[in-house]
């Protein structure tokens, strides 16, 4: 059976910038209260009304494209992992489908929120290895910023996320013991309300009322500690699950690529694994928390800098509302 290799990466983030600071229009904040708690400097976010999901996801399948030499319509199938799709339905990817301009191909929509990018990477895997398709876009993008609330009360949420995409392209590779050696999955939906939109909802009728908008109810809502302390727990342990199957150990990772939520819970982690800094790589810095593009953009930034060359062991961890969480490892 042959293993997923990823052909090519793509990355795409919204031209207008904002620093810690320039939130301060909105919000009573500190770009010393963000940077302290969370490492963000700098996010991205659309223009309102310029820019959907798709665009970014489009850009980004754009950019992937273009580094394989490939046409979009060499494409089998699409996998787009959003918590943010343009609309409730159809699923974004669809319409990336249909700005790609390739009729036909199926197009699956993943809602694993942060974890989004490594649960498609398994339903990549998994068809590419079985010969169901053999070039699939999984991209990972979201739009936050049109989803914020700006009044005072959500000054906690809204300095973390920023809009964005990441890309790859995914086939089979021959090479012995190169590619996705193997992904790993869990879930616990005991704690889904810990960070969620409640609004709007198929619970109830209506599904969003005057009352709810009154409220802020379409505005998410998270236990920032309680998220906290289980990505913490949950991510080095992803990490060894994915080593420990593989026959591996923490000296054998080239990279480590964190979901990036939080500088200080990926230097928990790192610590937790007794990695060196050279062993992973972070750049919530400039893009903020992307959610399901965080891990797209970092590969693609590794790959494209010569990071990560050809043989490295590359390993992928994420967290996230649901909670869901995940790994993967990677021979590059
Ligand atoms: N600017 C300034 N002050 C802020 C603020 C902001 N943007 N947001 C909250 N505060 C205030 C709070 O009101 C609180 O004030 P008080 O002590 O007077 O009540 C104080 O800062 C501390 O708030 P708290 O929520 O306890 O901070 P924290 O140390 O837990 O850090 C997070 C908050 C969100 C940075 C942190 O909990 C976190 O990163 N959690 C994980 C989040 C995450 O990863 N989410 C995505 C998962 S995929």
């Amino acid at each position: 059976m042959p293993r997923t290799e990823f052909i090519s990466t793509g990355l795409y983030v919204p031209e207008r910038t904002l620093t810690n600071d320039d939130l301060r229009q909105w919000w009573d904040t500190s770009d010393e209260w963000i940077r302290e708690r969370t490492g963000i400097e700098t996010r991205h976010w659309v223009k309102p009304g310029e820019q959907a999901g798709s665009d970014l996801a489009l850009e980004a399948a754009r950019s992937a494209l273009d580094r394989a030499g490939m046409q979009p319509k060499e494409l089998d199938c699409i996998i787009y992992a959003t918590l943010s799709p343009d609309y409730c339905f159809p699923g974004g990817g669809v319409y990336l489908q249909r700005k790609l301009g390739v009729p036909g191909i199926p197009a699956l929509d993943i809602r694993n929120q942060c974890t989004g990018f490594i649960y498609g990477l398994s339903v990549a895997d998994a068809w590419i290895r079985t010969g169901q398709y053999r070039r699939v876009l999984l991209v990972g993008a979201e739009v936050h910023s049109t989803g914020m609330d700006f009044t005072p009360a959500g000054r906690d949420i809204s300095v973390l996320f920023g809009d964005g995409a990441g890309a790859a392209i995914l086939g089979p590779t021959e090479d012995e013991g190169r590619g996705v050696l193997s992904t790993h999955l869990w879930a616990d939906g005991r704690h889904a309300e810990q960070l969620w939109c409640e609004v709007e909802t198929s619970a109830r009728y209506p599904r969003v009322s005057h009352q709810d908008l009154d409220e802020g109810r379409q505005y998410a809502i998270m236990n920032g500690r309680e998220v906290f302390k289980h990505a913490v727990t949950k991510m080095p342990q992803s990490v060894r699950t994915a080593l420990e199957v593989n026959g591996l150990s923490e000296a054998d990772v080239k990279l480590l690529i964190a979901h990036q939520a939080n500088l200080r819970i990926n230097e928990m982690v790192q610590r937790q694994l007794g990695l060196r800094d050279d062993q992973v790589y972070n750049n919530i810095q400039r893009y903020g928390n992307t959610t399901a593009a965080t891990i797209p953009i970092a590969i693609h930034e590794c790959a494209a800098s010569g990071r990560l060359q050809r043989g490295d062991l590359l390993v992928l961890t994420a967290f996230g509302s649901g909670f869901t969480w995940g790994s993967a490892a990677v021979r590059w």
